[in-house]
């Protein structure tokens, strides 16, 4: 398993006021791009564990495909009543080759 910084993909592999996942040491995670930045956090919504990937991205905030229960990418935190449960966030850095890259936990 890597830690510390890890390349997961080119800041164009993700859609603009949209996301992508891509599997980083075994787990989906899911970069969003909007005009809030750029924000990972794991695949896998807090509610009933559906996959975030194609979920609506507003500014700072993604919605769960599934029942719409937002949460905010700076920092994981779900609106609303059906979840409480955070999500996992990554820092995210984007390189000077236009690469992004996460801080993998140890
Ligand atoms: S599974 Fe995401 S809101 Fe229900």
């Amino acid at each position: 398993m890597t830690v510390g910084r890890v390349k997961v993909a080119a800041l164009d592999d993700v859609p603009m006021n949209g996301n992508k996942a891509f599997k980083i040491n075994g787990r989906s995670i899911l970069l969003c791009k909007s005009d809030a930045g750029v924000f990972a956090l794991e695949n896998r919504c807090s509610h009933m564990f559906a996959e975030l990937e194609g979920g609506r991205v507003r500014g700072a905030y993604l919605f769960c495909p599934k029942h719409s229960v937002r949460f905010d990418m700076r920092t994981g935190a779900s609106g609303g009543t059906l979840t409480k449960v955070p999500l996992q966030t990554f820092a995210v850095t984007v390189a000077a080759d236009g690469n992004i890259e996460i801080d993998w936990p140890e």
